[in-house]
């Protein structure tokens, strides 16, 4: 019997799997120069925590978590996402007690019941980044300055930055029952989903797909034109403060993101021109969840980035085996065992090195190390046994030479 991945989910094999560990060291480069430390999460959690901080009328909670009772009969659920587990953390071990903001990030997979397609997996892998701690637009500033860093670092070709804000508790409620009011003119064009979401939350059809809602969304209320001052004044605020960092960016009053915890700041990094599966990282200002957690008050903001997204956007440009390396040939058991120690040897001084491990020809051998991108070969045979020392050769040049133990560190170390 043949096993495969279940449907949704996927094998990162290399060289696609090297091409991600570069992204997130990269990513992690950065996170530490930003003073954000790691927070390793479980993944999973109690469903209700999902269900509270995203809110029931999200797409996520109403359709796409995978969700299973544990032999205690308890509700949980692979996460969806990284946010409500940090502020689930950060309540439950007091992490504010010493100071505010509190500045993480996370990296790790993610499960969503979603119908598969090009960049839409069930499960996928996230990088996040939490400021938690601060209502100032200055923070909102900082995680998308840091995110724009990451894409530039990266160099992710054509990427623009969209930004608008959601409004907060004192002006969203006047936005969303104006939207209800419009929306309710034209309910019969609405697709069923859309027909419960205008009950629970009109703010959610603009997050739907179907081709007749957005339609029945033109001329909608704009959720910019129902901002209170104070709304108005922190996304001015947060503009200034972007400009002032030359970020550029579009104000896109449409976009109100599809979980319910934000709050003023939202903002996406979408491939130009793509659809809604080609944002390739997103976020927000969250002021509300953590007290839903039972914590006290706590302003934050934060963002993720999709790690199969950026690396699908990157694989046409990978560089292939970017270390220097060198390939030891064996002819022969004598020089087999003398080759396993001079790999042991420079794998010890931290020189990447490989041999052979299919007793192949020396021909053999060479192509190995042909095939796989090694610059360099050593080789070990009787002659080299006997006289104690190595033939090098640069699969540069065609010449080779012969080299003690010692020059050759010194030739491998120069890299
Ligand atoms: P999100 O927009 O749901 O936000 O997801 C963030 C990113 O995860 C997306 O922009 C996308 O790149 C990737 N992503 C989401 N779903 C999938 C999928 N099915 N397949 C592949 N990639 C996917 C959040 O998750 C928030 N927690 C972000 C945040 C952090 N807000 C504040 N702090």
């Amino acid at each position: 019997m043949r096993f495969t991945a279940p449907r949704g989910t996927r094998d990162v094999l290399p060289p696609e799997s090297e091409l991600w560990r570069r992204i997130v060291q990269r990513a992690e480069g950065l996170f530490a120069l930003y003073g954000y430390k790691e927070i390793v999460l479980p993944v999973m959690e109690s469903t209700d925590l999902f269900v509270k901080g995203m809110g029931e009328g999200s797409d996520i909670v109403q359709k796409e978590m995978f969700t299973f009772e544990d032999k205690g009969g308890r509700s949980l659920t692979l996460r969806p996402e990284g946010t409500a587990g940090v502020a689930r953390a950060f309540v439950q071990h007091n992490l504010g007690r010493s100071g505010l903001p509190v500045k993480l990030y996370y990296k790790g997979p993610m499960f969503r019941h979603e119908k598969p397609q090009a960049g839409r997996y069930r499960q996928f892998h996230q990088l996040g980044v939490e400021l938690i701690g601060s209502p100032h637009p200055l923070a909102d500033a900082e995680v998308i300055t840091l995110c724009n860093d990451f894409f530039r670092v990266l160099e992710v070709p054509a990427v623009e930055l969209l930004i608008n804000s959601v409004g907060d508790e004192s002006c969203r409620p006047q936005f969303v029952q104006a939207l209800r009011s419009f929306l309710l003119k034209r309910e019969e064009r609405l697709c069923p989903d859309c027909k419960r979401r205008l009950e629970i939350n009109p703010l959610r059809v603009f997050d739907c797909k179907v081709k007749e809602c957005r339609k029945a969304l033109e001329g909608a209320p704009r959720v910019t034109d129902h901002l209170c001052e104070a709304c108005a004044t922190h996304l001015r605020s947060l503009m200034d403060y972007l400009q002032n960092v030359n970020i550029k960016f579009r104000l896109e009053p449409e976009m109100v993101r599809g979980l319910d915890y934000y709050t003023r700041t939202v903002f996406e990094f979408q491939k130009v021109k793509g659809g809604p599966q080609d944002t390739l990282a997103a976020g927000g200002r969250y002021d509300n969840l953590i007290s839903i957690y039972g914590g006290e008050p706590t302003p934050s903001t934060g963002f993720s980035i999709g790690l199969e997204r950026v690396a699908a956007m990157l694989k046409e440009g990978a560089e292939r085996n970017e270390e220097i390396g060198v390939f030891v040939i064996a002819i022969g058991e004598e020089a087999r065992k003398r080759a396993f120690s001079l790999v042991k040897e420079l794998r010890d001084r931290n020189i990447h090195a490989d041999m052979d491990f299919m007793e192949r020809s020396a021909k053999a051998q060479m192509k190995v190390a042909d095939r796989e991108g090694y610059p360099r070969v050593v080789i070990i045979g009787g002659e080299e046994i006997e006289g104690d020392y190595y033939t090098f050769r640069d699969m540069g040049e065609s010449s080779q030479r012969i080299v003690t133990a010692e020059e050759l560190y010194g030739l491998l170390m120069e890299g």
